[in-house]
C-alpha cells in the first residue's frame, strides 16, 4: 500500500515537473495562431482573457486591450476589481499585464468604490500632455443605472496604473449644434446638471481631435462630443445623431476618409441585430446601412454585441470586437472578434468559425 503511494507521488510529481520542463525550457506553451470567435481565449498564462466591454490601444507595434475586469456570480456585474490591461504583438497571444485602473477598496466616497460599475473602458494618448486618458462609463454604486455618468483616469504609463481624476455629466448647460426640430425632452430635463453617459467609445481623428460618443437622454440618442486639446474634458461642441433610436455600444472608425458606425440596438444584456452607419463628416449626416451581420445569427450580431473596431493599417484590417454577454457568470463572457469587409461602401461582417489574418 505504502509503497503504491509512494509510486503514485513520483509520477504525479514526474508530470508537473514534466510539464513545467517542456513548456519553460520548449518554449512549447500553446500559440494561438488564429481566432475562434465565441470559444473560450487563453492569456499566455493559460487563463481565459477577462477583459470585457474593451478596446485596443497600440503603439509602435504592440497592442493594448483594456476591459471590464468580471468575476464570478452576480455580483460580478459590477466593478470588484477594476479595468484590466493585456498586449500583444500579434492579436492572437495576450499577456496579462495586470489592472490597469483599480476599484478603491477604501472610501466609501470614492465615485469608484468597489461595487459600482465601470463599463467599456477606452484609452487614447494626448501628445500635449504625454498622457494616457482613459472614459469609461460609470455608475455610482448602489444606483443601478440611474446615475449614468462619465469616468476619466490618466497615467504616465500605457498599462498604468491610471489615476482616478474625476466623474461627470458631459456638457451641462450647453444645447447640442444641429436642428430642434426633433423631441428634446430627456435633453432639456437633463441640461443644467450634464447629459446622460451611458454606453461609450472614443475616436481620435488624423487632425488629433478626440470625441466622446455616447448612449445618452435615456438611451433614446447618441451623442458625439469634442474632447478638449487635453482630452480632460470637452469644448462643448457636441451633435445628437440617430436621434430616438435606441442605439448603444457604439463603435466608430475610419476608412478611406469616411466615418463608420457600427453599434446594437438597445436591449441590455440580451442580443439583438447590429446597426451601422457612414458619413462623410464625422457631424454627420449620418447614413443609417442597415445590419452588417451575415451567416448563421446574423439577426443577433452572433449572439453578441459591439465594443470595438481596431484598424490595423498595415494589414488593411478591420476587427470587429463584440461581447457575448453572460450576466448569470458575467467572468464567463466570451469574446466575437470578426474581420470588417465592405461591399459598395457599406461594412460586412461574416460569421467564421475561425479565421486568421494575412500577413
Ligand atoms: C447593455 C450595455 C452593457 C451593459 C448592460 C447592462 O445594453 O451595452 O454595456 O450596460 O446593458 O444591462
Amino acid at each position: 500500500m505504502m509503497k503504491n503511494m509512494a509510486m503514485r507521488c513520483k509520477l504525479m510529481l514526474f508530470g508537473i515537473y514534466g510539464t513545467v520542463f517542456l513548456s519553460v525550457f520548449c518554449g512549447c506553451t500553446d500559440k494561438t495562431s488564429s481566432f475562434r470567435p465565441g470559444a473560450v481565449w487563453a492569456d499566455t498564462d493559460g487563463v481565459p482573457i477577462n477583459a470585457h466591454g474593451g478596446g485596443i490601444y497600440s503603439e509602435n507595434g504592440t497592442y493594448y486591450w483594456f476591459g471590464e475586469y468580471k468575476t464570478e456570480g452576480r455580483a460580478g456585474n459590477t466593478a470588484q476589481v477594476g479595468v484590466s490591461v493585456y498586449s500583444s504583438v500579434d492579436l492572437y497571444n495576450w499577456d496579462n499585464r495586470g489592472i490597469a485602473l483599480q476599484v478603491n477598496k477604501t472610501d466609501s466616497l470614492s465615485d469608484i468604490i468597489q461595487g459600482c460599475i465601470m463599463e467599456r473602458p477606452k484609452v487614447i494618448f494626448n501628445k500635449k500632455t504625454g498622457l494616457y486618458v482613459m472614459y469609461f462609463h460609470l455608475e455610482l454604486r448602489g444606483q443601478g443605472y440611474n446615475t449614468a455618468r462619465t469616468g476619466i483616469a490618466v497615467s504616465k504609463n500605457v498599462i498604468g496604473p491610471y489615476r482616478y481624476l474625476k466623474s461627470l455629466r458631459p456638457n451641462a448647460g450647453i444645447m447640442p449644434d444641429g436642428s430642434y426640430n426633433d423631441s428634446m425632452d430627456y435633453l432639456l430635463r437633463d441640461l443644467s446638471k450634464g447629459q446622460m453617459a451611458r454606453d461609450m467609445t472614443l475616436f481620435v481623428d488624423d487632425d488629433g481631435k478626440a470625441y466622446h460618443i455616447y448612449a445618452s437622454e435615456e438611451n433614446t440618442t447618441l451623442h458625439i462630443a469634442e474632447l478638449t486639446d487635453d482630452y480632460l474634458g470637452y469644448t462643448g461642441r457636441y451633435q445628437r445623431f440617430f436621434i430616438g433610436r435606441y442605439m448603444e455600444a457604439p463603435t466608430l472608425f475610419k476608412r478611406d476618409g469616411c466615418y463608420y458606425f457600427i453599434g446594437s440596438g438597445c436591449t441590455g444584456w440580451a442580443p439583438n441585430a447590429a446597426r451601422s452607419a457612414r458619413a462623410t463628416s464625422i457631424w454627420g449626416p449620418w447614413q443609417e446601412l442597415g445590419n452588417p451581420c451575415r451567416g448563421e445569427n446574423a439577426e443577433l450580431t452572433f449572439g453578441a454585441q459591439s465594443t470595438y473596431v481596431l484598424h490595423v493599417p498595415e494589414k488593411d484590417l478591420y476587427i470587429f470586437m463584440a461581447d457575448r454577454w453572460t450576466p448569470a457568470n458575467p467572468i464567463d463572457a466570451r469574446y466575437v472578434w470578426l474581420p470588417v469587409t465592405f461591399e459598395d461602401g457599406k461594412p460586412v461582417i461574416e460569421w467564421r468559425e475561425t479565421w486568421k489574418y494575412q500577413l
